[in-house]
């Protein structure tokens, strides 16, 4: 279901089943989008954008896993205005700038990527699709960009780093009760040239989802989870003089889940080498404020300093361009890349991925920008 939604949803397409060799899905009546104009119904042979791979993710996914990934806490006021953020602000573009050549590229702590998008740590990826986290790898290897790995991944950080040798990668930390779970994993990203930690700072304990409880969600038996987040306890006493003993590994470490200033400052004092303005996608504690109505304060306090990165609601290129112009160095995107696996695997993460490149592509030349580095704080209201 679309959150951007103010209406029970409709189906989108006519079938459940969405086979490239069978006649294409219909798109009936209405849409993902409930500011799209009602009416329109054309055969389309590959989802247009991430609210049509989101409703077939929905009908493709069981009801189990659909709750867990879709779902945020409470009565999911953040999640809803992770997307509502995006709307409230407008663009301001700027004409007549010569735009005959744009480039999607930069660079994210000194990594070119390919577009100023990630892919952000997101648990069980085998849930969506059999390959899982290899699907994901590779995706973000072909388009040159950086996936960060979770702890509560299906696939080993050896796995992943054997199957795109060479591609830059991160791996998300959660810090366990029992410590050495979690530098077990650790070493197993360093040995494999994972080349950033990203530590999440917004779940001392998980969020109260209320789409789990409800169904009663279970992991399926068929898989298992590297680091066992359902299972084994959240060191919940982790505070920031802790941060010193991750960034003795030796590499740069990202705080994920920072919303304000102060804390801001704090990572920025304890050695954080940048920062991901960001609520879980809502997971975590409900009635917090978007992401990207954080990012400015937090861009303040960082004065420079670190990179921002921002994530929760991404779904169109041009929220990332409203992010870039409030600070961001870049996005990560959750659930609109989990749709694209789920639907189609490693294919599908591809598409969402292409489909949200060249969307950032045409909207730098609208807004009169030859890349991301031209995207100023003008450029958004
Ligand atoms: C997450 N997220 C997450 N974050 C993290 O640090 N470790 C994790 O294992 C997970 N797992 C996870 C599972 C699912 C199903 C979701 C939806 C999210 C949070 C994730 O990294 C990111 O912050 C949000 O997904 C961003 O919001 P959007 O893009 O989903 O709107
Ligand atoms: C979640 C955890 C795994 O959001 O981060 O479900």
């Amino acid at each position: 279901m679309n959150p951007r939604r103010t209406q029970e949803p409709e189906t989108v397409f006519e079938t459940a089943a969405f086979d490239r060799s069978a006649t294409p899905p219909r798109v009936r009546k209405g849409s993902a989008h409930p500011l799209r104009a009602p009416g329109y119904a054309r055969p389309v042979p590959q989802p247009v954008n991430v609210w049509e791979y989101e409703q077939l993710a929905e009908e493709k996914l069981d009801e189990n896993a659909h709750a867990y990934f879709a779902g945020g806490a409470g009565d999911e006021v953040t999640m809803r205005d992770n997307l509502a953020a995006f709307e409230r602000r407008k663009l301001r573009p700027r004409v007549l700038v010569d735009v005959q050549s744009v480039t999607t590229a930069t660079t994210v702590l000194g990594t070119e990527i390919g577009l100023p998008i990630l892919i952000a740590p997101l648990a069980m990826q085998r849930m969506a699709h059999p390959d899982g986290e290899l699907a994901t790898a590779r995706a973000a290897a072909a388009a040159r960009t950086i996936m960060c790995l979770s702890t509560a991944a299906t696939t080993r950080p050896e796995e992943v780093s054997a199957a795109v040798p060479g591609a830059a990668r991160w791996f998300q930390v959660y810090v366990f009760g029992d410590r050495s779970k979690t530098e077990e994993l650790i070493a197993e990203a360093v040995e494999n040239d994972f080349s950033a930690l990203v530590l999440t700072v917004d779940a001392p304990y998980l969020g109260r989802r209320e789409r789990d409880i409800r169904i009663d969600f279970k992991i399926p038996e068929h898989l298992t989870v590297v680091g066992d987040i359902f299972s084994a306890k959240f060191d919940a006493g982790f505070s920031w003089r802790d941060l010193e003993w991750l960034a003795g590994y030796g590499l740069p470490v990202i705080v994920k889940g920072i919303l304000t200033a102060e804390d801001a400052e704090l990572a920025f004092a304890h050695g954080a080498a940048a920062i991901v303005v960001s609520n879980h996608g809502g997971r975590q504690l409900d009635g917090v404020q978007a992401s990207l109505d954080a990012l400015e304060e937090v861009v303040a306090a960082v004065d420079g300093r670190a990179e921002v990165l921002l994530d929760g609601g991404v779904r169109r290129g041009t929220d990332v361009l409203k992010a870039l112009a409030l600070g961001a160095r870049a996005v990560l995107i959750g659930r609109a890349m989990l749709w694209g696996l789920a639907v189609d695997g490693e294919q599908g993460v591809t598409r969402v991925l292409e489909l949200l490149r060249k969307e950032v592509e045409l909207g730098l030349a609208l807004l009169g920008c030859a890349s991301p580095a031209d995207v100023t704080r003008a450029h958004v209201t």
